[in-house]
């Protein structure tokens, strides 16, 4: 695996191995009440495991307590239309901002998937935009959101980028990213676009703050890179939050643009999200009502389950239709109509904020004048 890259899946009892790897640590559950201490809850993502591995984030909330200040940072590559699993992530980081009420940079890399991908540039520009109305819709505040398009943002990103760059050599970036003589230079030079960001805020400040990163475990080797390499240029190693690659409708591999059944999409509307869901979505249900009626589901690897476990904010609620499912009282059709409704009520606010914001996202833009 690497971040252009997936061949075969990952699955679930890969993972730890992956990390062992990779070289992150387990989220236990010490730094979960750690952490509780400052959020006072948890957020599903982090108890149901999906966020499940870090880098220094211990360190973070260590020197937050101690009153020190950090920003959080993370991004979406603008290859196409955003569905579902695109935006966890987002929920989550916006949920870490909320609670901590910190800046959060989010990096559009245009140029990433300009460079990766066969897009035609103005495509690329037309889903930055898009993506961009989709992401701020989950309600970011706007005078600690900002948004970084790569190539809009060309000054200020590549007079840093050079200084990673400089202390990064191809044969690294090679072996690290399985890249060949025949690839592009550009793809041996984007992982310094990635990282600026990482330090971007000490560098324009002038001391060192430090950046807590949520990202999917494919990003991994951009961040391990940035780690290496931006104590050299005297900053803090980026801390990270990781996450597992996000629930597929169909239950394995990732949630997948290019096949239009393995995902719910944004825009898709509230008959189309129920056919997906009662047609595709992974079951943990029995197979036969009666047996269901007797052995009970497996909620936990139940798609619609997850799904109305993330978008519920009533947790007595999900608490009550886990137990129902997992008894066999509830039926898989009850549950993935549950579900449906959970999703079709979260997409049409998403809808509805999407409007309300759409002459407003200059404002949400990156500027260097309000960090001086
Ligand atoms: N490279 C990521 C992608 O293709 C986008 C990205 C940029 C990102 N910066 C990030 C993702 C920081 C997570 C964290 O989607």
């Amino acid at each position: 695996m690497n971040p252009w890259e997936m061949s075969g899946e990952i699955k679930e009892q890969d993972y730890p191995k992956l990390i062992k790897e990779f070289g992150a640590k387990i989220i236990d559950d010490k730094l979960l009440n750690e952490l509780k201490k400052f959020t006072g809850e948890l957020h599903p993502f982090l108890t149901t495991k999906l966020f499940f591995a870090h880098r220094d984030l211990d360190t973070v909330l260590d020197d937050y307590s101690k009153g020190k200040e950090f920003y959080l940072y993370t991004g979406r590559g603008p290859s196409g239309k955003m569905h579902l699993g695109h935006l966890l992530p987002f929920i989550f980081t916006k949920w870490l901002q909320d609670k901590f009420d910190v800046d959060l940079l989010i990096q559009m890399t245009d140029d990433e998937k300009y460079l990766v991908r066969d897009i035609p540039m103005e495509e690329i520009r037309k889903n930055t935009h898009e993506n961009i109305l989709d992401i701020l819709s989950l309600g970011f505040k706007k005078e600690k959101t900002h948004v970084i398009i790569d190539s809009e943002q060309s000054k200020i990103l590549y007079n840093n980028a050079i200084l990673f760059a400089k202390r990064l050599t191809a044969s690294t970036a090679k072996a690290v990213f399985g890249l060949k003589d025949s690839d592009n230079v550009g793809k041996y030079f984007f992982t310094s676009m990635q990282a600026v960001p990482a330090f971007l805020l000490s560098a324009i400040k002038g001391r060192n703050i430090r950046c807590l990163i949520p990202y999917g475990i494919d990003q991994d080797d951009h961040f391990k890179l940035a780690r290496d390499i931006l104590p050299k240029l005297g900053y803090y190693k980026p801390s990270a939050i990781i996450s597992k690659l996000m629930p597929s409708l169909q239950g394995s591999g990732k949630m997948s643009s290019s096949d239009p059944n393995s995902s719910i999409f944004l825009d898709d509307n509230e008959e189309t999200v129920r056919r997906k869901i009662n047609k595709y979505a992974f079951s943990g249900g029995r197979d036969t009502k009666e047996e269901q009626r007797k052995l009970g589901a497996n909620p936990d690897i139940d798609f619609a389950f997850n799904m109305y476990r993330f978008l519920e904010p009533d947790q007595t609620k999900v608490d009550k239709v886990y137990s129902e499912y997992k008894s066999g009282r509830m039926l898989s059709g009850e549950m993935k109509a549950l579900s449906a409704d959970a999703i079709n009520a979260f997409l049409s606010k998403l809808r509805s904020r999407r409007e309300s914001i759409k002459d407003d996202v200059d404002s949400y833009m990156f500027d260097v004048d309000r960090f001086k």
